[in-house]
């Protein structure tokens, strides 16, 4: 498999993963088709949690002409206004500005869609315990490249310590770090959450969330490959230089047979139904 053009490190690395395991993500555009063909007509209403400037969620809701009332929730006033500037005209939208941590909710959804918010959150029983009670009975939850792996986004040991190896047979030029401007001689397996709510919760996620929805499709990927094209790494490939596109096969590969073996993927995709 060869880069597309203008294919970063990132999104590259990500597709050449996705290629090699056999289980596939979720189809949320056609779990929304088969949603919108359910309702005849009648508007859909979807919910989004941290939704920042939900682009996701724009893109996803483009891809189905239905009608669409989208409630979109989160802390950051200026981020929902972006949000609402763009989304399509069949979609009419309200925003609700709230800490979530506190949520409170006053109508029910066909679908709640959550990109990469959760772990953000630190009330997490009070929270699906709200969104239980606010998902329609064949409604859905939606979390779309949840972090799910140790508390602070942190690698446990046996991910750290492959990882950590893998990066210091790095090449200097490839363990530059875009922040410091330095090149790292090891990892970083910094907690985050102890100075942020960055993970604050994110190892407890999937558990809590068992007690109120049951998993219909659940995806998981990632033992440690992100941490070598994150935002502090990924621009140091050249993905038109053989041996960084080579290194960067490599890493897939380690990640691949890391996480076959019983790795803890951190990343999660998954559609849930509320229990009944
Ligand atoms: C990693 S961003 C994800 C944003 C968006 N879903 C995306 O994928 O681009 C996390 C979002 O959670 C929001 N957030 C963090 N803590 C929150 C809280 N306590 N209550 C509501 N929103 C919060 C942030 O404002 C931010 O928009």
């Amino acid at each position: 498999m060869e880069p597309l053009p203008n294919e970063d490190a990132f999104k590259f690395g990500s597709r050449l993963l996705q290629e090699m395991l056999a289980v596939k993500p979720p189809s949320f555009e056609a779990r929304l088709a088969q949603k919108a063909q359910a309702a005849h007509g009648q508007p859909l209403r979807v919910l989004s949690i941290c939704s920042g400037t939900a682009q996701v969620e724009a893109a996803l809701l483009r891809s189905v002409i239905t009608p669409v009332h989208l409630t979109l929730a989160d802390i950051n006033a200026d981020l929902l206004a972006r949000a609402l500037s763009y989304m399509p005209a069949h979609v009419s939208t309200m925003s609700l500005v709230q800490d979530l941590n506190g949520m409170k909710l006053s109508q029910p959804y066909d679908i709640v869609i959550c990109v990469s918010g959760i772990h953000h959150l630190v009330e997490l029983e009070h929270i699906w315990r709200t969104l239980h009670d606010h998902t329609k009975r064949d409604g859905e939850l939606w979390l779309i490249g949840e972090q799910v792996g140790p508390k602070g986004n942190c690698l446990a040991e046996p991910e750290y310590r492959v990882a950590n190896e893998l990066f210091c047979a790095l090449p200097d030029h490839l363990r530059r770090n875009s922040v410091t401007g330095e090149v790292d001689q090891s990892l970083s397996n910094k907690d985050l959450s102890e100075t942020t709510f960055e993970g604050i919760r994110s190892d407890e996620i999937e558990t809590s969330l068992s007690r109120f929805f049951l998993p219909i499709e659940v995806y998981k990927r990632n033992c440690f490959l992100w941490r070598f094209i994150d935002l502090i790494y990924y621009q140091n490939y050249n993905l038109s230089d053989p041996d960084d596109k080579q290194l960067l096969k490599l890493l897939v590969q380690a990640e691949y047979a890391h996480h076959i073996s019983g790795g803890w993927a951190t990343e999660l995709h998954g559609v849930y139904r509320p229990i009944y």
